[in-house]
């Protein structure tokens, strides 16, 4: 997480530049590019990496210098065709293979008594495109890490139509997974940032050394980078991006995948302890001279106790009643009900879980169909601030999120030509200031960051 704020404070050092991004550099003077495209499919539509026929052809197949290995950007062509290089360059998804060969992949591998990481599925399903032998081509190397496949599906299905240059749709039907699409992608990057049921993430990972799981759609896609440009033709092709939507389909959907972990009957607590990594890290780990504990309505738990994670839920809370009141009152009531289960006993918890997955599941279709405006833009930044601002949520995790979604709602605005460059270079210095406030979670103090949330603000209105 700490290098991901890293990331993006370099990217809001790049000065604002007068025409779009370059490949490669997304969005200079603004934390957050454009991605993404308008209607999404139905949640089940997209099939994950396990199909027999699904063969996964490896990254080499992709970086030929005619498709997508060009050094340069290319004019003529449709897409930039530099994708491999800024992967393999830039991108950490080329490295994560590799991390498992270092010393902390040793170590963290040593401390679950594991024989090595790099065989261990445990670790490979997250840190490789680890599909079965049988859907390995000839040029598959597992050491290719997360590769182009990991996230735009087997090549093999649809390469054939893809070169031949039929257009996305053709693509998209004969097997190429709908990237561009949010609610898509955040079931294919969630897969590895939270986990799902098949991969899985626990405080005894955590405990042997691993760094802890933050995520926010929009802002990832970004900081990866981004090895895409939203330019005319990208429009055309895929529709055009809302930073905004990516920023709250990437909510819902990581409110609903948490709700499911809570559900599933690995997480029961045993023993004394339930499964610690469903819960806010910070809650536990922080330094004792601070005494950080206040008050909030929203969870209404006494001090001392533990605290579900509940940033993105906080977040998903200020979109809905945006864009859906109705669904954001009973969000409210159940995630309060929810944390005061957790004193109480875990089938109280798991109903609780029940109403909120399926609350999420209404709100993702709406959110997916939903046209934010300037206005809703504004209104959703000035929440975010008022939700830290109020002292309710003011924990780093919440500070994190709130970070992040001001970036994403940035980008957004500055997509859709709402903001002129030297208000956006304004709004963005501010924001360097917030996003300084959250670098580390032990050094994180709530009054600089509300401070610098304050400064922020002051930039928001024209
Ligand atoms: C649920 C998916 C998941 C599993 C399982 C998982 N990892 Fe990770 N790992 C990640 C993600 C995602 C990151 C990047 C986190 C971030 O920075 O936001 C990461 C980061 C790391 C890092 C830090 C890399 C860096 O550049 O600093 C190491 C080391 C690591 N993992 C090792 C392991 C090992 C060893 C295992 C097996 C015991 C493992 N991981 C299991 C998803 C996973
Ligand atoms: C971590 C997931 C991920 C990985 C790994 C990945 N991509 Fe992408 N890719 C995306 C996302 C997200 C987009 C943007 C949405 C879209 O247009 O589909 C995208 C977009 C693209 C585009 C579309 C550009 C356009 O103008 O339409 C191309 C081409 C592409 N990727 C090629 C590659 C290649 C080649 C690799 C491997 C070297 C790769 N990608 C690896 C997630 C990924
Ligand atoms: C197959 C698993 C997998 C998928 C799918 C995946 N990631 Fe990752 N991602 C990882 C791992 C593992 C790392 C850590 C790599 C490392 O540090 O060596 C990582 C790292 C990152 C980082 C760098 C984080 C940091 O601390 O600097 C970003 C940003 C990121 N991923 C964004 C995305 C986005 C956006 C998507 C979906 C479009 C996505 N990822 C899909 C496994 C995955
Ligand atoms: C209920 C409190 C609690 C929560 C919540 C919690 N932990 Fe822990 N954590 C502990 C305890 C207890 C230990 C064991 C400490 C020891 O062995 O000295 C521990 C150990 C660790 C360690 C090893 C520390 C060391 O010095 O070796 C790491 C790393 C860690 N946790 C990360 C996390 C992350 C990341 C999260 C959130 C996803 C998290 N923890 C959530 C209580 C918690």
């Amino acid at each position: 997480m700490k290098t991901v704020l890293t990331a993006l404070l370099l990217l809001l050092a790049t000065p604002v530049l007068a025409q779009g991004p370059a490949p490669g550099n997304p969005a200079p003077g603004n934390p957050a590019q454009s991605n993404t495209a308008p209607a999404s499919p139905p949640p089940m539509a997209m099939a994950a990496n396990s199909s027999a026929t699904d063969v996964h052809l490896g990254v080499a197949s992709c970086a030929g210098n005619n498709c997508h290995g060009a050094v340069q950007p290319a004019k003529a062509s449709r897409v930039a065709q530099n994708e491999y290089l800024i992967w393999a360059q830039k991108d950490k998804h080329s490295k994560a293979y590799a991390v498992l060969l270092e010393d902390r992949g040793k170590r963290i591998a040593a401390n679950l008594g594991l024989p090595d990481a790099e065989h261990a599925e445990i670790c490979l399903n997250c840190h490789a495109d680890n599909v079965p032998a049988a859907q390995r081509g000839p040029q598959f190397q597992i050491s290719d890490g997360v590769g182009c496949e990991s996230c735009h599906g087997g090549a093999r299905s649809w390469l054939g139509t893809h070169i031949s240059g039929v257009g996305h749709a053709a693509n998209l039907a004969a097997g190429l997974y709908p990237t561009e699409r949010p609610q898509a992608r955040a079931e294919r990057c969630l897969g590895c940032h939270l986990g799902d049921e098949k991969r899985n993430i626990t405080h005894q990972i955590m405990g042997a050394g691993h760094p802890p799981l933050g995520f926010e759609l929009d802002t990832y896609t970004a900081v990866e980078p981004a090895h895409f440009v939203v330019d005319q033709d990208y429009i055309e092709r895929k529709g055009r991006p809302d930073d905004a939507q990516v920023w709250a389909v990437g909510q819902a959907m990581d409110v609903r995948q948490r709700m499911v972990e809570l559900l599933d009957p690995k997480n029961v607590p045993k023993g004394l302890q339930p499964e610690l990594v469903l819960f806010d890290c910070q809650a536990c780990h922080h330094p004792m001279d601070q005494v950080q504990w206040r008050a909030r309505k929203s969870t209404d738990l006494p001090p001392g106790r533990i605290r579900l994670y509940d940033a993105t839920a906080v977040m998903l809370k200020v979109i809905a009643k945006r864009t859906a009141p109705e669904l954001a009152d009973k969000l409210t009531q159940h995630l309060t009900a929810l944390h005061k289960a957790t004193n109480d006993d875990w089938s109280a918890v798991q109903r609780e879980a029940v109403i909120i997955r399926d609350t999420a599941d209404q709100l993702i279709p709406q959110l997916a169909k939903h046209q934010f405006t300037v206005e809703d833009g504004r209104a959703l930044a000035q929440a975010v601030i008022d939700n830290a601002t109020s002292g309710d949520d003011l924990d780093y995790s919440a500070a994190q999120q709130q970070t992040m979604a001001l970036s994403s709602i940035l980008a957004a605005m500055k997509l859709q030509g709402l903001v002129d460059a030297a208000h956006l270079k304004t709004m963005n210095d501010a924001l360097g200031g917030v996003y300084q406030a959250v670098q580390g979670d032990q050094a994180y103090k709530p009054d600089t960051y509300v401070a610098a949330l304050q400064k922020f603000t002051a930039t928001l209105s024209p």
